[in-house]
């Protein structure tokens, strides 16, 4: 797996006009420099998602959502299904993104809820998992990612796992420009293949990828995707200038 999956993660960020700057700025980088071999995915908020699909056409570069709602249509007011992601040009979703978890009472069974239903109606979840820094202290990372994995991924069939991302964002990283150590990401990301082991196979536990997430930067990046378990990154902050992207993007290599 050396095509690395790099994710851009905007947040409550950017308005329409911004996006659309952001998407036709990245469009001219990859024009220039004759694209890129990495996978790229942007997430910005679901009012710019269709607008942003239209600037990247012809780029190669996908479209993710920040969230969605785990029924298919019906009497939810201000949900989003995963039709209208679809229709939007979203290939992908994150799911259980740790501010979800923190701001909206998302539990595990809601996030399993949305990982099954994107999977049903052919998005690619992009599963979050993470301690907090209490747990982290308490050194009970394992235990939480554990619980975390069995839970989120209940029913997910073996056919089905190839489509999920398993994004490893340790809470207390994201947005305290504290990331993780490459050690530290690379010991959870083993953790979290030898429990794809248990659960599925070890061809499953091979091949997953699985990204890190949380304070990266371009100062950082190399370091952090240099072991080979480390299948790219997941980017807020300095995901939302194209220049500080694009740096994450290339010292990876
Ligand atoms: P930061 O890169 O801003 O720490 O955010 C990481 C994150 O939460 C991406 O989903």
């Amino acid at each position: 797996m050396n095509k690395k999956l790099f994710i851009a993660n905007w947040k409550m960020n950017k308005g329409l006009v911004q996006s659309q700057q952001f998407a036709e700025e990245l469009k001219a980088h990859f024009e220039k420099h004759k694209g890129t071999t990495d996978e790229i995915v942007l997430c910005p908020p679901f009012t710019s998602l269709e607008a942003v699909h239209r600037k990247l056409n012809g780029t190669g570069v996908k479209l993710g959502a920040q969230n969605v709602y785990y029924e298919s249509s019906g009497a939810y007011t201000g949900e989003i299904s995963c039709g209208m992601l679809k229709s939007c040009g979203c290939e992908y979703v994150i799911t259980g993104h740790s501010e979800r978890r923190r701001y909206f009472n998302e539990t595990n069974a809601i996030v399993n809820k949305k990982v099954l239903i994107a999977l049903d109606e052919g998005l690619k979840p992009i599963l979050c998992i993470g301690e907090t820094l209490q747990e982290h202290d308490d050194k009970i990372t394992e235990a939480v990612i554990d619980e975390q994995l069995t839970s989120c991924l209940l029913h997910v069939n073996i056919e089905d796992i190839p489509n999920v991302v398993i994004a490893y964002e340790p809470v207390w990283a994201i947005g305290t420009g504290k990331n993780a150590t490459a050690h530290q990401a690379e010991s959870v990301h083993n953790f979290t293949r030898k429990k794809l082991k248990k659960l599925y196979s070890e061809e499953i536990s091979l091949n997953t990828r699985i990204i890190y997430g949380g304070s990266i930067t371009p100062e950082n990046a190399k370091e952090l995707f240099a072991p080979q378990t480390i299948n790219g990154g997941l980017v807020g902050g300095a995901s939302l200038e194209v220049e500080s992207f694009i740096e994450i993007i290339n010292s990876a290599h």
